[in-house]
């Protein structure tokens, strides 16, 4: 298990270790927005014969077979941010990710995370998906206008139905 090597604006080192649990130890791991690889470098097994696909800004695939799959797409609109915050920015492809997992996240062979804002993905709860809340509470939130320590709070891992039941290290569930 690694840090990320530098601050990243929606880095999720914060989070890496509910993603793992939810994706368990799949053998093809795929995180199409990379960023600064915060979740992939907190993964904390790793055997031989494992796959790891990252991009950022690339093209999608389908048909992946037994996959986890870690999303972590730029806010859309409702985040009302500041734009063009990465090099590849936009308020859309949010949309586009919840739309292209539905269907799939239903396949017992498919364990996706979406990371967000509650407000962006609640739809999903009603189609058997979860939902874990959490607060970045502190770095790029505190920059700006405020309106990132208002966003900070609005957090939100959404997980698909055959993700693995997330049960704290004691026993309790979260
Ligand atoms: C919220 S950040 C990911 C942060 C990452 N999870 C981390 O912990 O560092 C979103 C990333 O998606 C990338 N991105 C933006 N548009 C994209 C697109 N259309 N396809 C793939 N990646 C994109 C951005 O460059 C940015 O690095």
């Amino acid at each position: 298990m690694l840090k990320a090597p530098f601050p990243y604006f929606g880095g999720k080192s914060k989070v890496a270790s509910v993603v793992w649990k939810l994706l368990g130890q799949p053998k093809h791991y795929l995180e199409p927005f990379f960023g600064s690889g915060a979740v992939l470098l907190g993964r904390p097994d790793y055997h031989q014969g494992m796959v790891e696909t990252v991009n950022d800004n690339g093209n999608w695939q389908d048909d992946l077979g037994s996959c986890g799959i870690f999303f972590d797409p730029p806010y859309s609109e409702i985040a009302n941010r500041r734009k063009n915050i990465y090099t590849h920015d936009s308020e859309s492809v949010a949309h586009d990710v919840r739309e292209w997992s539905r269907d799939r996240a239903q396949k017992p062979s498919y364990r996706i995370v979406i990371a967000g804002y509650y407000d962006e993905h609640k739809e999903l709860l009603s189609e058997g998906w979860g939902v874990y809340k959490w607060s970045t509470g502190g770095g790029y939130a505190n920059v700006g206008n405020g309106q990132g320590r208002k966003n900070a709070e609005k957090e939100a891992l959404f997980y698909s139905p055959h993700c693995l039941p997330l049960v704290k290290e004691q026993g309790e569930l979260f």
